[in-house]
């Protein structure tokens, strides 16, 4: 289903009223980053499912639903949606900073910081937290999804599901299922993208699966170009823009994906291929130690106010 018919079948709906997606009445996101707020905003605004927003301080919730309520009035706006919609969008959508906020959601999305370490032992407490009937879903966009379902002793309820960003505005799921990922939660887990609107390509557990696998090495070389002195910022951005037709060149891109995130995708591939071709640029490394990670710290390829 996409968006527009998902939005069109809301309409004589009590608007706010749940409903469910086969057996998902209640979804949780972990992470009010970039990713995890846009997946929270579709569930809620466009599925109508409710929603456990977590993450690991309350400054980083409070800012995520900072970010949800500015979403919102745009849609307003816009008149895409209604004002009533936007508040019981708002109302369908709870925040916690503890894991236990997570014990009764029959969905989890974990859209936390591209880390291995980081994302095992998320999974190792959801496995502990979460209902036996629970499935576990990552938006990690290049680590093993077989690596992260086996922390926990539900390997077949684990499933990679790689949403694009911005993600109200993005079409794409790509799905992941992990060597022992079932039938049934493949399955499952397509139904609840497209109830949120998205179409879905299902991808091999490789390292970057299909999108970063082709887009990261571009992105990484284009930041070598840069390295090495071949063009200015604004030169690499505006042949590729012009010359090729991408909607932003590949140094927008990568400020707007995070260069933080960009580097560890280029370290996976690296590691897990172990090809010379994906060695990450020295210059992408060094932006990162800086603390300049692109757009969302105000600073990266480019300077944003
Ligand atoms: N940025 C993109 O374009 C993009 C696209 C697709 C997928 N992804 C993936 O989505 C995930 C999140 O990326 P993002 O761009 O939203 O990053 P982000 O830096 O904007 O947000 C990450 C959030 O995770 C939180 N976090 C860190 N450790 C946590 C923990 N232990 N428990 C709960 N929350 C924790 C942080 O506080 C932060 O709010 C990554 O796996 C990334 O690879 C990113």
């Amino acid at each position: 289903m996409n968006t527009i018919k998902v939005l069109s079948s809301l309409k004589g709906q009590v608007r706010g009223m749940s409903s469910a997606v086969g057996n998902v009445k209640r979804v949780g996101v972990i992470g009010s980053g970039q990713m995890g707020l846009g997946i929270a905003y579709v569930a809620a605004n466009v599925t109508r499912l409710p929603v456990v927003l977590m993450d690991v301080s309350q400054a980083q919730t409070d800012k995520g639903m900072v970010f949800m309520d500015k979403l919102l009035q745009k849609d307003v706006a816009k008149n895409k949606i209604t004002a009533e919609h936007a508040k019981l969008t708002r109302e369908l959508v709870s925040t916690t900073n503890s894991m236990s906020g997570l014990s009764d959601v029959d969905f989890v999305i974990e859209a936390a910081s591209e880390n291995l370490n980081i994302k095992s032992a998320i999974f190792r407490d959801l496995d502990a937290i979460c209902k036996p009937s629970s499935i576990l879903a990552t938006n990690t966009s290049s680590i093993s999804i077989t690596k992260i379902a086996a922390v926990t002793k539900r390997a077949e309820q684990v499933i990679g599901m790689h949403f694009m960003n911005p993600v109200p505005v993005m079409k794409l799921v790509e799905i992941i299922p992990g060597l022992a990922t079932s039938a049934d939660v493949l399955q499952e887990t397509r139904d609840l993208a497209a109830a949120m609107g998205k179409t879905t390509t299902v991808v091999q557990d490789i390292p970057g699966f299909v999108a970063n696998r082709l887009l990261m090495p571009y992105i990484n070389e284009a930041v070598m170009l840069l390295e090495c002195g071949a063009a200015s910022a604004e030169d690499i951005d505006t042949t590729m823009k012009l010359g090729t037709n991408m909607p932003m060149g590949p140094l927008t891109l990568a400020d707007f994906i995070g260069l933080d995130t960009c580097l560890a995708i280029m370290k996976v591939l690296h590691e897990n291929t172990g090809d010379s071709k994906y060695r990450p640029s020295v210059l992408l490394q060094k932006y990162v130690d800086a603390g300049w990670m692109g757009k969302k710290s105000g600073k990266g390829i480019y300077t944003y106010k």
